[in-house]
């Protein structure tokens, strides 16, 4: 027979990129009402931010370690908040930006706390392409956008259409297969150039960006050529975006069918 679940609940939130000012009100209202709240956040000026309004704030930070496979953190990470909801608690797992974007630990919880019975949900928050859109510019639905783990695109060899964006997130861990470490190498970045160059030539115009985390600072916008990138200064929140080389065409066969011809769009 299955036992009745304790009244533990998770809520994953997000904490937004710009310290204090992104994180929707709602969430804001988990965070106060919560009995724990576990954090995966990017500074210590970030951990204070959201213990100063629930000091039950513990920082999962702890299980990172250089040389220990990512992997095995994110699943320690998980077994952590899971236990904790087991124990009977409201519990509420903040992590920054967007806590379902290119962020795991919120969606494993999800899905184990669920299988058991738990109440566990994920509010949405401002994620680093949010922040990008707005910073940069750019409308995704102007041309398309397409997104990708750097190390698994180039791992992948899965066409890019280059009439869109594109968007590699972690870049600055570019083709960093042992999940044990946190910076790329030169060798990997040349790698990433000569598969990158089958799509854009190498004089192809990038853009490195990073949202600032605090409100008064300005964001990281190096715009560069592809063959750069080698030399480019790559940290854990560097985010590449490629802009298209084309934009999007008429394509008559597609038109054909709704009965269109490319010269009914003047
Ligand atoms: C583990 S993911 C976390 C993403 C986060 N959940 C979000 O919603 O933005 C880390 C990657 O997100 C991107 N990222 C994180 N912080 C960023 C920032 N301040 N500016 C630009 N990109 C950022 C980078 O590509 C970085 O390698």
């Amino acid at each position: 027979m299955k036992t009745t679940p304790s009244s533990g609940s998770l809520t994953c939130i997000g904490t937004g990129i710009t310290l204090a000012g992104q994180i929707t009100t709602l969430s804001k209202d988990y965070l106060e009402q919560a009995e724990m709240v576990f954090g995966i956040l990017p500074d210590k000026l970030s951990e204070d931010w959201v213990k100063s309004i629930t000091p039950s704030y513990k920082s999962l930070q702890y299980l990172y370690g250089e040389g220990k496979s990512r992997r095995q953190t994110y699943q320690e990470m998980k077994d952590v908040v899971c236990q904790a909801v087991r124990d009977g608690n409201k519990v509420v797992l903040a992590l920054y930006g967007h806590p379902g974007i290119f962020a795991c630990v919120g969606h494993f919880a999800i899905e184990t706390l669920r299988s058991e019975g738990y109440p566990a949900q994920m509010l949405p928050g401002v994620s680093a392409d949010a922040c990008l859109y707005a910073d940069l510019g750019i409308d995704p639905g102007t041309t398309g956008c397409q997104a990708y783990e750097a190390t698994q695109f180039l791992f992948s060899g899965v066409p890019l259409n280059t009439s869109a964006y594109t968007i590699l997130w972690q870049i600055g861990l570019a083709g960093e297969h042992t999940l044990k470490t946190f910076k790329t190498t030169q060798k990997n970045l040349h790698a990433a150039v000569r598969v990158l160059n089958k799509w854009y030539p190498l004089e192809h115009e990038m853009i490195l960006y990073e949202a600032p985390f605090i409100p008064v600072h300005h964001p990281r916008i190096d715009k560069f050529k592809l063959k750069d990138l080698p030399i480019m200064d790559l940290t854990s929140i560097s985010t590449l975006v490629i802009p298209p080389l084309t934009g999007l065409k008429l394509d008559q066969e597609s038109l054909n069918e709704f009965g269109l011809n490319i010269s009914d769009f003047g």
